[in-house]
């Protein structure tokens, strides 16, 4: 089993790389003392990187996007060996803001899964719906996942992280109420049968499955006991050090 995970999704912000590199030394303070039993990482925009990978240490260090080439005439990409080169351990891909605002498609997000494994990066697969209905997780969930894995060799899911975040559940979208831990338990076991078709049992179920969408300290623990999910990515809370702390901490201890 892959260790729980907390990452926070700085997205946009801050405004300065100062900002950025105190954030991220002060998250860096605050988890030195956890267990070896959590992984802990921050994401923030590209041309902050460099600084705070260089403030942390236990504390990893993510990209919010990915391009799926290495090098070449790509004006404004970034490629997953430059990323590997400045050690960024993870990337996140799929978020729903850059299906929604940047058109990314399933097949865009595939072919950056499977460039950013390539490279050994590790990759937090965002997946989610934007409207529930009937309680029920929609398809569409379903058909994010599988496009996002088509090709994806086995021996690379050790370094998948699949993030169920709602749409809906996202603390910047109007109306944001967080999911509930049934809801996610729900969501893990989808994810786990459609990878079990996609590959096998064993695979679906020692793959990582987190949630995200309102996550803070005072509903963190419910989704990873109630929920069995393990881990969660982390947006709005994430820019606060002490809540984005604590929330870590209170993963750390859940059992
Ligand atoms: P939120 O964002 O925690 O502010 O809801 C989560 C995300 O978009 O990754």
């Amino acid at each position: 089993m892959q260790k729980h995970i907390i990452a926070g999704n700085w997205k946009m912000n801050p405004a300065h790389q100062d900002e950025a590199h105190a954030l991220a030394s002060n998250i860096e303070a605050g988890c030195a003392a956890l267990g070896k039993n959590i992984e802990v990482a921050v994401c923030p925009p590209f041309p902050y990187l460099a600084a705070v990978r260089a403030a942390v240490k236990k504390v990893k260090c993510g990209a919010q996007n990915v391009f799926w080439e290495e090098r070449g005439a790509y004006t404004g990409e970034v490629s997953p060996l430059q990323l590997k080169n400045l050690g960024v351990a993870y990337v996140i891909l799929g978020h729903s803001e850059r299906r929604m605002h940047l058109w990314e498609t399933n097949e865009m997000i595939n072919k950056k899964t499977k460039a950013a494994l390539e490279c050994r990066l590790s990759v937090i697969l965002c997946i989610g719906e934007s409207e529930r209905e009937d309680g029920e997780i929609p398809s569409v969930v379903g058909d994010q996942l599988a496009q996002a894995l088509s090709g994806v060799k086995k021996n690379f899911l050790k370094n998948l992280t699949v993030c169920y975040e709602p749409v809906w559940a996202i603390s910047t979208n109007k109306n944001a109420r967080p999911d509930t831990p049934d809801n996610a338990f729900r969501a893990g076991v989808f994810v786990r049968k459609i990878v079990t078709g996609l590959y096998d049992r064993k695979t679906a179920d020692t793959l990582r499955v987190i949630y995200g969408g309102s996550v803070r300290k005072d509903n963190i623990s419910a989704f990873l006991t109630e929920g069995r999910m393990q881990g969660a990515l982390i947006g709005g809370a994430s820019l606060d050090a002490d809540e984005f702390i604590a929330i870590a901490a209170l993963a750390s201890r859940a059992k």
